[in-house]
C-alpha cells in the first residue's frame, strides 16, 4: 500500500488546528478554530457547545442520534434548518462522542470538514472527498473507551452543502454509495429544496427548528454567568423573543451590549478586569442595538392608527419613524404581531394582514418608503373603520 493510500496516524502534529483537509483553499471554516480558547474570541465560538450535552433544544434530535451510535447503525445524515440553530455544532460535538477525543488533531485523522459554501467544486467532490473517503483507517489513535465499532469509521461533514453546484453534488451521491463501507457522511443545509433529491434519499433527515425561548434562555444565562453581565431580566427577555429562535444571533447581541457597558478610559479604550464596574444592560439597549423598534414606540403607533384621523396618524408615525430611525420592514413586523393579538372578526384580520404582506413585498422590491408608510397607514386605518361600523 503507499503512503497516499493510508491515512497515517503519528506523523507530526500540526499546530494550526483544523478540521479540514481543504487547508488549500486558505479560509478557515466554523469549526477550524485554534484549541485555545482566548477573551479575544467572540462568544458564540468561545461558548460553542463542546459536548452534546452543551447542545440546547432538539432533545428528541440529540436522543435518536445517541441511540445510532449505542447501536452502532449511523446512518449519513443531513442536517437542516434556519441558522444559529446548532447543525454544526452538534456534528462536531457528535465526531468528539464517536471518536471519544477532544483533541482537534485527533479529530484531523478521521473527520474531513468541508465548508461547501468555500468549496463547492465539482473538482473538491471529486478529490478531497475521494483522496479522504478511500483511505483507510489503518490505526487506532482514539482513546480505548472510544465507540470502538463507530471509531472505524471516517466522517464526512459538507456544510452548508445547499451552496454546492448540482453536478458536484451529482458526483456525490456516487461517491456516498461507494464509501459507505468506511465513511459516513453529514451534510448540513439551510434549505433542503436546494439539494438533489437522490441525494436527500440516501440520508436520514433531521430538522433543526428554531429554538424556543427556553432553550436559548439556558444557554444565554449560562453565558450571562460566565461573563457576569450585568443586566436587567426584562432585557434578558427582550433578547430571548428578538432573537426569534437564532442562539447565534442571542449570543452576539448580548456580546455586543457588553462591550457597549463597559467604561472606556481616558484614551477611549474598554476598561478591563475583574474590578471594572459595568453599566446595567436595559431593555432599551437591547432594542437599539438590534435596532428593532421599541414596543412603547410600535404602542403609540397602534394607538395613532386605531384612534386617530388618518392625517394625525400618518403625521405621527413619520415622526416617530424619522425620530427613532425605524426602518418600515420592523414596524410592519412588529405592528402585524400586535394586530394579530387584537380580538376582532375574520374579515378584518384578513383585510390586515393581506394589506400588510403586500405592502411588505413592495417595500422589499424597492417601492418607495414614505409611499408604502402611507399605504400602511391606511390598510390599518380601513380594518379600524370596518371595526367602527360593525
Ligand atoms: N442548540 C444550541 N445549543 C447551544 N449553543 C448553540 C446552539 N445553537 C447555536 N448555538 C451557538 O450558536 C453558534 C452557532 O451555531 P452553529 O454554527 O451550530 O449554527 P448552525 O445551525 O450551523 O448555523 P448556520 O446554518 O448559520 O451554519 C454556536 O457557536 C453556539 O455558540
Ligand atoms: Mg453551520
Amino acid at each position: 500500500m503507499s503512503d497516499d493510500e493510508m491515512d497515517i496516524d503519528d506523523g507530526p502534529v500540526d499546530t494550526r488546528v483544523s478540521f479540514s483537509a481543504g487547508e488549500a483553499k486558505g479560509k478557515r471554516s466554523a469549526a477550524n478554530l485554534p484549541v485555545e480558547v482566548g477573551d479575544s474570541l467572540p462568544w458564540v465560538e468561545k461558548y460553542r457547545p463542546q459536548s452534546l450535552d452543551d447542545v440546547s433544544g432538539h432533545e428528541d434530535i440529540l436522543t435518536t442520534i445517541n441511540k445510532f451510535i449505542d447501536q452502532n447503525k449511523l446512518p449519513h445524515l443531513l442536517f437542516y434548518g434556519p441558522p444559529g440553530t446548532g447543525k454544526t455544532s452538534t456534528i462536531l460535538a457528535l465526531a468528539r462522542r464517536i471518536y471519544n477525543t477532544k483533541s482537534e488533531a485527533a479529530l484531523r485523522h478521521h473527520v474531513l470538514e468541508l465548508n461547501a459554501s468555500d468549496d463547492r467544486g465539482i473538482d473538491v467532490v471529486r478529490e478531497q472527498i475521494k483522496t479522504f473517503a478511500s483511505t483507510k483507517q489503518i490505526f487506532s489513535s482514539t482513546k480505548p473507551e472510544a465507540n470502538a465499532s463507530m471509531a472505524h469509521f471516517k466522517l464526512i461533514i459538507l456544510d452548508e452543502a445547499d451552496a454546492m453546484t448540482s453536478t458536484a453534488q451529482n458526483a456525490l451521491r456516487r461517491i456516498m454509495e461507494k464509501y459507505t463501507s468506511n465513511v459516513r457522511f453529514c451534510i448540513i443545509a439551510n434549505y433542503t429544496h436546494k439539494l438533489n433529491a437522490a441525494l436527500l434519499s440516501r440520508c436520514t433527515r433531521f430538522r433543526f427548528s428554531p429554538l424556543p425561548v427556553a432553550a436559548l434562555r439556558r444557554r444565554v444565562e449560562h453565558v450571562i454567568e460566565s461573563e457576569k453581565v450585568r443586566i436587567d431580566p426584562p432585557a434578558v427577555d427582550a433578547l430571548l423573543n428578538l432573537s426569534r429562535g437564532d442562539m447565534r444571533r442571542s449570543l452576539n447581541v448580548l456580546q455586543a451590549c457588553f462591550a457597549g457597558s463597559t467604561p472606556l478610559d481616558k484614551n477611549g479604550v474598554a476598561l478591563s478586569g475583574p474590578d471594572v464596574q459595568r453599566d446595567l444592560i436595559t431593555e432599551t439597549a437591547i432594542y437599539e442595538c438590534v435596532a428593532a423598534p421599541h414596543p412603547e414606540d410600535i404602542q403609540a403607533i397602534m394607538n395613532t392608527l386605531l384612534t386617530e384621523d388618518m392625517t394625525t396618524a400618518l403625521l405621527t408615525v413619520t415622526r416617530i419613524k424619522t425620530l427613532k430611525g425605524l426602518a418600515l420592514t420592523d414596524i410592519l413586523q412588529a405592528v402585524a404581531e400586535e394586530l394579530c393579538r387584537l380580538e376582532v372578526s375574520p374579515r378584518v384580520r384578513i383585510q390586515w394582514l393581506a394589506g400588510l404582506a403586500e405592502i411588505e413585498g413592495r417595500v422589499a422590491a424597492g417601492g418607495n418608503e414614505s409611499i408604502q408608510t402611507a399605504g400602511f397607514a391606511g390598510v390599518v386605518k380601513i380594518g379600524a373603520e370596518m371595526i367602527a361600523k360593525s
